[in-house]
């Protein structure tokens, strides 16, 4: 898709209507994420979901999808040596039914990701805010600001696609960077509060149905199910804004 130039739609999802409702609704990625732990479980971080929820929405989620690409984030602590990602990853796959894994982390992550390639297992990278390592960043904010980190990010993005890894989830970081990172990888970035040159977009699909848990929705969100008569509509808006080029707007980048 990104050598042909066409925009990669993706949503979260943790249960089997909405991966219904998603696939139904033409979203190329459907990602079980890790944000479970925040918007289905109510819980302050992504940090105590195991590898047992994942499994659990994962399976869920795949009776539900039919086409879309369905890819399982690696929770916290689950990929910290080659062999245990390795087998957490196999679970996912096996048992949860997914087709890809995510993972958090540059540099650090290159062998684990090379482990798991050579076993055949596709990995989605994910740079920039890594909500995994909220303890050591300090707050969820805007990564890659200034010129040392953002070359930190190049380099590390270009280090996973070197290491085997087939997509890249890029969370929070100026547009610009962004946009610097998807030229110079072969590989399809898919931004989340990263601007509209990415080759792709995902949200938590609880934002962008304005469902959310906590006072405010994050500034790169945006509610679809405003003015639109139901959720399949909402998704469509959103699938065919992102296609079109509309969404994410200035307002929702960095
Ligand atoms: O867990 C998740 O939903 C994610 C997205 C925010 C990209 O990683």
């Amino acid at each position: 898709m990104k050598a042909r130039g066409q925009k990669i739609v993706a949503l979260t999802a943790y249960d089997a209507t909405l991966a219904r409702v998603l696939d139904e609704g033409g979203v190329d990625v459907i990602l079980v994420g890790d944000s479970l732990g925040m918007v289905v479980q109510g819980q302050a971080t992504t940090l105590p979901v195991t590898v047992d929820d994942m499994i659990y929405h994962a399976r869920c989620v795949a009776r539900g999808a039919k086409h879309a690409l369905l890819i399982a984030d690696l929770p916290f602590m689950s990929y910290a040596s080659p062999m245990q990602a390795a087998e957490n990853a196999a679970r996912l796959i096996r048992e949860g039914g997914v087709q890809m894994v995510k993972l958090e982390g540059g540099r650090k992550r290159a062998e684990v990701v090379r482990f798991l390639v050579a076993q055949n297992i596709p990995v989605c990278g994910h740079l920039g805010l890594l909500p995994q390592s909220i303890h050591q960043l300090g707050a969820y904010q805007v990564q890659g600001k200034d010129e040392q980190s953002a070359n930190i990010l190049l380099e590390d993005a270009l280090i996973l696609q070197d290491a085997g890894a087939s997509l890249l989830v890029v969370e929070c970081v100026p547009a610009i960077l962004a946009k610097e990172l998807s030229c110079a990888l072969t590989i399809a970035t898919i931004g989340i509060g990263a601007g509209v040159d990415c080759d792709g977009q995902v949200l938590v699909s609880y934002d962008m149905l304005g469902i959310s848990l906590g006072a405010t929705r994050p500034r790169f969100s945006k509610n679809f199910l405003t003015g639109a008569a139901d959720i399949p509509t909402a998704i469509k808006a959103y699938a065919d804004a992102v296609r079109g080029g509309q969404f994410p707007a200035a307002e929702h980048s960095f």
